[in-house]
């Protein structure tokens, strides 16, 4: 059999250029890799089996709906997927994550091709414990893909713009399945971390997600700001596990993930940001501390000094991940100390290589 041809959009970000590796090294697919960026998948780009396009879907030509046509399956990735962009930009991350994702979406639908549409654990939104007014941590509240409730913030709170964008897109999918027979697999990350995830802000201007600011403190000096005091939860997934659950998705194995939504994560990984920030700091000084090394302060900050007006933020979410268990034998395999380590890992490795080229 000839060796199935995937459109992989969004390729060069955190999880598409760790997908895109291990789709290489699997030497069973042909992958083309679309994005605006490359510098993530740098090393890869001369493989034979991968065909690389700077491309940027918003363009209105045909050539992505050539390329849908001419794939067995598209996966999709692209999204603007950093929190502060949410308060900053929310139109944007309406236009791009929702309008520009259902154009992928109903080219999948005129060719008749199986799409896995990237979308997010934040669709739950908050848990019922926030809304009684109750403590998180005395109501644990898994979220199920087929049966919890998705409780978003007031409209003010414009940060669940990207939620919702994400929510309607699943609920198209749905539509199209039902209706049209599309065939589609939803995947909800619940916060993947690892090597090639965003960037450090003293290297790079922007506000990333949580990890790479705490990073930043470790090597920099920064101090480590807890968001609001630091209080509510994630729990983390090494990207190696993550892909490795992508990948029994992509092989479908008797259409068990035919319309099927699945949450990828970790519950057993679960800590409070505080809990991390501290837990980092350990980390950094068992595995990888070094003279001179900074020891930053950790420090608390209101949401509206660090994000602006119009955040809210998800006070606990963990995943069920009965599903991915059962109909595809999957579980993670990495703790959060080793989560940590890992990813710790490749930013130190960088930077050291950095400093003794200086
Ligand atoms: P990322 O920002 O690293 O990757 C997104 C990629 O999309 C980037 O490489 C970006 O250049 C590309 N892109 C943006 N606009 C584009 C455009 N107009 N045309 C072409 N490419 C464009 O984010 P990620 O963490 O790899 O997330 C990937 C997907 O998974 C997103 O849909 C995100 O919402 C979802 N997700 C990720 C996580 C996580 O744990 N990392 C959690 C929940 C959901
Ligand atoms: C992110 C993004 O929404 C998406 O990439 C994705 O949908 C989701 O994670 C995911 O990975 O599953 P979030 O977890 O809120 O959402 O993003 P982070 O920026 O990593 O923030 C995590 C927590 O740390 C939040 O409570 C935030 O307020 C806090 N934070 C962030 C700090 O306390 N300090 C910081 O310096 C940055």
């Amino acid at each position: 059999m000839k060796n199935p041809k995937i459109l992989l959009l969004g390729a060069g970000g955190f999880i598409g250029a760790n997908l895109t590796e291990r789709l290489l090294q699997d030497g069973k697919y042909e992958v083309t890799a679309i994005d605006i960026e490359s510098e993530k998948l740098e090393d890869r780009l001369d493989h034979a089996k991968l065909n690389f396009k700077q491309h940027d879907i918003r363009s209105r030509c045909d050539s992505l709906d050539n390329m849908v046509k001419d794939h067995d399956l598209v996966v999709d990735l692209v999204a603007m997927a950093n929190p502060s962009l949410y308060v900053t930009n929310p139109i944007d991350v309406f236009d791009l994550n929702f309008t520009e994702n259902l154009r992928i979406v109903d080219s999948c639908l005129k060719y008749n091709k199986r799409i896995i549409q990237f979308s997010t654990c934040e669709v739950y939104g908050k848990t019922v414990a926030s809304v009684l007014g109750k403590d998180p941590a005395e109501m644990p509240f898994p979220f199920n893909e087929d049966t919890t409730p998705m409780i978003m913030g007031p409209i003010k709170n414009h940060r669940w713009i990207y939620a919702c964008a994400k929510q309607l897109l699943e609920r198209v999918l749905h539509a199209y399945g039902l209706e049209k027979g599309l065939n589609y697999t939803i995947i909800r990350p619940f916060n993947f971390i690892g090597p090639r995830i965003d960037f450090l802000p003293s290297e790079k201007a922007g506000n990333p997600r949580v990890f790479s600011h705490f990073m930043n403190g470790l090597l920099y000096g920064t101090p480590m700001q807890l968001v609001d005091g630091g209080i509510n939860y994630r729990a983390y997934t090494y990207i190696d596990d993550a892909v490795d659950c992508m990948i029994r998705i992509i092989d479908n194995p008797g259409g068990v993930c035919d319309r099927e939504i699945f949450n990828i994560g970790t519950p057993e990984n679960e800590v409070t940001i505080k809990e991390l920030a501290h837990m980092m700091k350990k980390v950094f000084d068992e595995d990888f501390r070094q003279p001179g090394d900074p020891d930053p302060e950790i420090v608390s900050v209101s949401s509206e000094e660090f994000y602006g007006k119009g955040y809210e933020d998800c006070d606990r979410r963990i995943p069920d991940v009965t599903k991915a268990r059962t109909k595809l034998g999957w579980h993670s395999k990495h703790d959060i100390r080793s989560v940590i380590h890992h990813t710790m890992k490749y930013f130190v490795d960088q930077h050291r290589a950095k400093q003794k080229a200086a």
